[in-house]
C-alpha cells in the first residue's frame, strides 16, 4: 500500500523530460512512479525512453501509441479528426515505428491496459484514455461529473487516473471519489510555458487524497535541436520551444482551445 506516488503520461519520446521527472519525483519522496502510456510520438530517438523505465522500475500502462507500435498497426489510433493533424501524426508515427527496436516493440505489445493499486484507503485505477476505451479523450470542459461517477461505479475504483489528452486537470467527485488527468511530460500543456507536467498523488492529514500537478524544467533547447537533426516537423519543434500547440488542435474543445494561442 502506497502513501505517495508519481504519475505521468505522454512521454512522446521526450527522454530528457523523463530523466528530470524521475529525479524530481524521487527528490519529493515518491515511493513509486507509474507511466500511463504513449511512450512514442513527436520526439526524437524513441528507444532512449525504454532503458530509463526499466532502470527505475516504472510500471507502464499501454497507451494507444504503444498498442499501435507493439502490434505493427498502420496508424497511432490518436483519434484526430482533422486532415492536417493526421498528416503530422503519420510522419510522427512512421518515424517512431522505424526507430523503435523489435525488442521494444514486443515489450510495448505485452503492456497491461490498466493497473490497480491501493493508496491508503483509496482504490486507484490507472488507465490511458478512460477505463472503457484506450483512446477516449476526457477533457475538463466536456466531461460531466455524472459520467466520471459512473466510471468509478462501473470499474470499482475510488480514484481514476488517465492521460491521453496531454492537458492535466482534476475533479473531486462524491464521497472519496476523484478523477485525475495526470497530463503529459512529452510536450508542454498548451499554456505558453516550456515546462511539462506530472502528478503527485499523496495522502495528507491522515487519509485525505491530494493530487498536485508538478511542472518540470528540462533541456528543451537540446530536445528541439535533436528533433531538427532527425528531420521531425518544425511544427512539433515550435511547440517544444514556445509551449503552444501548433497541431492536434481540432480535438480540443472550444474552452481548452481558447486558452491556447492557435
Ligand atoms: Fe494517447
Amino acid at each position: 500500500m502506497f502513501k505517495k506516488i508519481a504519475l505521468f503520461g505522454g512521454v512522446y519520446s521526450n527522454y530528457l523530460a523523463l530523466e528530470e521527472t524521475i529525479r524530481d519525483a524521487h527528490r519529493r519522496g515518491a515511493e513509486a512512479l507509474f507511466c500511463l502510456g504513449d511512450l512514442g510520438a513527436f520526439g526524437p530517438h524513441p528507444d532512449r525512453v525504454f532503458p530509463l523505465l526499466r532502470e527505475y522500475r516504472i510500471a507502464v500502462v499501454q497507451g494507444n501509441y504503444d498498442h499501435s507500435i507493439g502490434n505493427g498497426l498502420d496508424d497511432c489510433q490518436c483519434g484526430y479528426t482533422d486532415p492536417r493533424d493526421n498528416y503530422f501524426a503519420r510522419i510522427s508515427y512512421r518515424y517512431t515505428f522505424a526507430h523503435t527496436s523489435e525488442e521494444n516493440r514486443r515489450w510495448l505489445k505485452q503492456l497491461p491496459t490498466e493497473i490497480r493499486l491501493q493508496l491508503g484507503p483509496y482504490r486507484v485505477l490507472l488507465c490511458h484514455g478512460s477505463p472503457r476505451k484506450m483512446n477516449e479523450f476526457l477533457w475538463e470542459s466536456t466531461t460531466s461529473t455524472h459520467f466520471l461517477e459512473k466510471l468509478c461505479e462501473d470499474y470499482q475504483a475510488d480514484v481514476i487516473c488517465a492521460t491521453h489528452t496531454g492537458i492535466h486537470w482534476q475533479r473531486a467527485l462524491s464521497g472519496k471519489r476523484h478523477f485525475v488527468n495526470v497530463g503529459a511530460i512529452g510536450r508542454p500543456a498548451n499554456d505558453g510555458r516550456t515546462e511539462v507536467w506530472y502528478t503527485m498523488l499523496s495522502l495528507e492529514d491522515g487519509d485525505r487524497l491530494e493530487a498536485t500537478f508538478v511542472p518540470v524544467s528540462y533541456d528543451y533547447q537540446r530536445l528541439a535541436h535533436e528533433m531538427r537533426r532527425e528531420g521531425l516537423p518544425e511544427e512539433f519543434v515550435e511547440t517544444i520551444l514556445t509551449g503552444w500547440w501548433t497541431t492536434c488542435l481540432e480535438v480540443l474543445p472550444a474552452k481548452e482551445r481558447r486558452r491556447g494561442r492557435f
